[in-house]
This record gives C-alpha cells, sequence and structure tokens, in this order.
C-alpha cells in the first residue's frame, strides 16, 4: 500500500515540476494515479476514475495491456539497449516495416523518436534538408496555423499557434508563417460555412505566393486540431491543402499525434479524410504509453534525397540517443498488434457514433451546447450561453464542469469553453455510457451553481 502521507506531503512534492502545472496548487490537493485496467484509473487513496481521456489521447489500448506489457518485459529481459550507431535491433525493423505496411500511399521512409515534439521537429528539418538536396536550397519556411499545438520544443514552438505557449520563449527560430486555422463555429474570418468555400484553404494559396513559393518548405497542420476545442475541419478542407501545397511545390506534412493510431476511426486520420501527406507524425498512441515512442514517416520521394552513395553525406542529419530504443519499439509492435487483432479503429466508430449520440441528448437537456464536433472517439462540446447567439458564459464554465467531473471520477479535457472526451479505444458502451452519465451529472451540478 502507497504511503499515501508521504507522498502528497508538500515538502516532498514541490520538487517535482509537472507540465504547465502551477505547483503551488498541485500540493495543495495533489492527484496521485496508482493503478489502471482497461479504461479504469484508481489514485493513491483508492478512489476510482475513468479515463475519459486515454491518459492525453495516449492509452489506445487501455491500461493494463497484456499484450503490450508482455512485448516489453520479453524485450527487456533479451536487450535492452544496443549501440545505435553501430547497428539496429529487431523491434524497430519489425516496427518500422508495420508502419509503412499500414501507412497510405508511398510514405515508404520511417525514423522512430520518443516524443511528439521530435516528431514534428523532425519532419520540419526533413523538409528542409529534402529541398536543399532536391536542387530548390531557398525553401526554408514552414507554415503552420494559428492555434496549433505542435509540441515544446523550440521549433515546435514556434511552429504553435498559441500566445501562451509562445510569448514566455521568443524570440522564436525565424522561418515560420502562420495562417488563421479552420475553425466553423467561431471563424475567424467571419464567414459561415459552406457559403464560404472553404476560404480558410484557399487563404493558404496567397499567403504561399505572397511569402513567395520558391521559399517554402512546407505546411504543417494537425488534420483535427486539440487547442481551440477538437476542431473538425470540413471534408473539402484538407484535399485543398493537399491541391494547393502540390500547386506550388510545398509538402505537406500531417501531424498525427492526437488523430494517429485508430482514434478517428481508420488508422490514421488521413485515411479518414482520404488525403495523403508527404510526412506524417506519429506518437502518443502509437506505444499506448506504455514507452515513449514517436515517428515520423515521409514519402518515397523524400527518401529517395536522402538515399546515395557514402561519400556524398547525403543522409539525414538527424540523432537521439533513444529514437531507436528496443523497449519502445517493442511496445509500439505490441500496441498496434493490438490495435489490429481487436480492429479497435471500427470500435472506436461504433462507440464514437454512441458517444455523439449521448451528447446530443445531454445538450438537449440543458441548452448549453453551442457545437458538438468530433470523429472516432475524438469529440469535444463547445459551450455557449446562448447557442442562438454563441453568446459565452461569463464564467469558466468548460473549466467548471471538468473540475465538477473529476472530483465524480470522469477524467476529460476542459478549457473554459469546450471539454472534450477521448476515452480509451477499447471503451464498452456500458463504461461509455457510465462516463456520460457523470458529465450529465457534472454539468447538472455546475449550472445550479451558477445559475
Ligand atoms: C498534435 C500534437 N503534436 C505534438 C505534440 C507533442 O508531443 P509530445 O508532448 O510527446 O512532445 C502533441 C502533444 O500533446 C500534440 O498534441
Amino acid at each position: 500500500m502507497a504511503d499515501t502521507k508521504r507522498l502528497t506531503d508538500p515538502n516532498i512534492l514541490r520538487h517535482a515540476v509537472l507540465d504547465f502545472r502551477q505547483m503551488s496548487t498541485f500540493v495543495e490537493d495533489p492527484l496521485i494515479f496508482e493503478r489502471g485496467e482497461g479504461v479504469h484509473l484508481w489514485d493513491i487513496h483508492g478512489k476510482h476514475y475513468y479515463d475519459g481521456l486515454s491518459g492525453i489521447f495516449v492509452v489506445a489500448v487501455g491500461h493494463g495491456n497484456r499484450r503490450v506489457i508482455e512485448a516489453i518485459k520479453a524485450q527487456l529481459d533479451r536487450l535492452a539497449f544496443p549501440p545505435p550507431l553501430h547497428g539496429t535491433n529487431v523491434p524497430l525493423i519489425e516496427l518500422t516495416d508495420l508502419l509503412v505496411r499500414l501507412a497510405p500511399g508511398d510514405l515508404s521512409a520511417v525514423k522512430l523518436l520518443s516524443t511528439g515534439s521530435e516528431a514534428t521537429e523532425i519532419a520540419m528539418k526533413a523538409s528542409r534538408q529534402y529541398w536543399k538536396q532536391a536542387g530548390k536550397p531557398t525553401k526554408y519556411k514552414i507554415i503552420s496555423r494559428y492555434y496549433a499545438y505542435h509540441g515544446a520544443t523550440l521549433g515546435a514552438i514556434a511552429a504553435g499557434g498559441t500566445p501562451k505557449r509562445r510569448i514566455p520563449f521568443e524570440p522564436l527560430p525565424a522561418g515560420f508563417v502562420h495562417v488563421p486555422t479552420v475553425h466553423c463555429y467561431r471563424c475567424p474570418m467571419g464567414r459561415t460555412y459552406p457559403g464560404c468555400g472553404v476560404f480558410c484553404a484557399e487563404y493558404l494559396r496567397h499567403v504561399i505566393e505572397m511569402e513567395g513559393p520558391d521559399t517554402v518548405a512546407a505546411v504543417m497542420v494537425e488534420p483535427i486540431g486539440n487547442t481551440g476545442g477538437i476542431l473538425v475541419p470540413p471534408p473539402e478542407y484538407l484535399p485543398a491543402l493537399r491541391q494547393i501545397c502540390d500547386e506550388y511545390e510545398v509538402l505537406l506534412i500531417f501531424d498525427e499525434m492526437i488523430t494517429g493510431a485508430g482514434r478517428t476511426g481508420q488508422m490514421f486520420a488521413c485515411q479518414t479524410f482520404g488525403v495523403t501527406p508527404d510526412i506524417l507524425c506519429l506518437g502518443k498512441g502509437l506505444s499506448s504509453g506504455y514507452a515513449p515512442l514517436s515517428a515520423t514517416l515521409w514519402s518515397e520521394r523524400i527518401q529517395q534525397a536522402f538515399w546515395g552513395p557514402e561519400e556524398a553525406g547525403v543522409e539525414f542529419g538527424d540523432g537521439h540517443t533513444f529514437a531507436s530504443n528496443p523497449i519502445s519499439a517493442a511496445a509500439g509492435l505490441a500496441s498496434l498488434q493490438e490495435i489490429i487483432a481487436r480492429d479497435l479503429p471500427a470500435n472506436a466508430r461504433v462507440m464514437g457514433e454512441r458517444l455523439q449520440a449521448h451528447l446530443h441528448k445531454i445538450g438537449k437537456k440543458y441548452g448549453i451546447f453551442g457545437d458538438i464536433r468530433g470523429k472516432g472517439l475524438l469529440w469535444a462540446v463547445e459551450f455557449a450561453q446562448d447557442p442562438a447567439t454563441k453568446a459565452r458564459f461569463s464564467v469558466p464554465i468548460g473549466k467548471l464542469i471538468g473540475q465538477e467531473a473529476q472530483r465524480r471520477g470522469l477524467i476529460t479535457r476542459y478549457d473554459p469553453d469546450w471539454i472534450a472526451l477521448a476515452p480509451p479505444l477499447i471503451v464498452t458502451a456500458e463504461e461509455l455510457d457510465a462516463m456520460c452519465a457523470i458529465l450529465d451529472e457534472s454539468i447538472g451540478v455546475v449550472l445550479d451553481q451558477v445559475e
């Protein structure tokens, strides 16, 4: 049994620096998880929680998955860390081969890494080196979108699109340009879909022309953005980006950290939307969190530019000590095998419909859901005090509801204006119903308090 008194002692806890967290608040009422099974979590006091967020869009196969645990144990017994500059290892070869077989189009090369931030950095570095070696060395700019989150390292922050994540670290690396995101409920350009003709995609064309197409290396987007509240593009949007990138010889990068590994109902969201990028970034659900793992895949054309005689020095110039870690690769391989064996993308589609139906029902009951949006098992509700006018609440309603849900044993992703649910892809109908019942009660309690 955990020594709860010691673990919650503020004098001990204060030494830990947690992600995006004011530690002075955290130490007052710390949440310390101890155990997980399926979609269930327990804290050190034995309190139960439904993991309605898969950790943070990570635990695709659920907690305590035996296939993944046994694969990691077996690999640990065999080999934990071979010399990465001299050779490679068995799980890495198996995982890269499987990823290429699963990926659409001619995405045929895989660089394994540890974190999502590394995967997006490597996508940007590969784009720049590609154009240098493809005879267009002036193409270096990366265009990304406001609202984007591509990670926490400096290059990834430079591509990121929220002031909160950028300003503390400015000045950021040069060579980054931003365009408005796709946000049909609160369009930053004041347009309305479908009458807008997906103007946000067309705007990209304008920006590429004004920057000079010969200076632009790549456009990087999340197929569904998290920040802003699960921003799902209309069907024409990603195909339009693909077409514009092709017209101006610009590489298209999809950051599928959240949407990859079955989350949207296909193995990758690029398949859900029918658009193949030149570079695909994966992480989070790739290993379901059992070990740090991410990956950047790129097309044969890019691979060809990095393939040549030893003396040409054209190989991709990037390395990380833990990039080819066999424990992580074994975890990723087993997690993907589990996703395939149980057809978890199909479960994401079926359970996603059920979740959507629950949200519509709860929305009708309270009349404060301005927008309900999502795909597969990735859904958000944006609150509005008056859905007719889209007027916001004067209180951070999403945060209050998210905190109440947490007190009642449901983990969600929340923000002042919205709340998101993305449970593990193994979730059953009963578990989903129980999660939605907690959300329903939590909204009722919070509305009683604020009204
Ligand atoms: C879309 C997206 N890209 C990149 C990242 C960065 O991944 P990591 O936190 O593993 O570095 C995240 C993390 O939340 C993300 O959501």
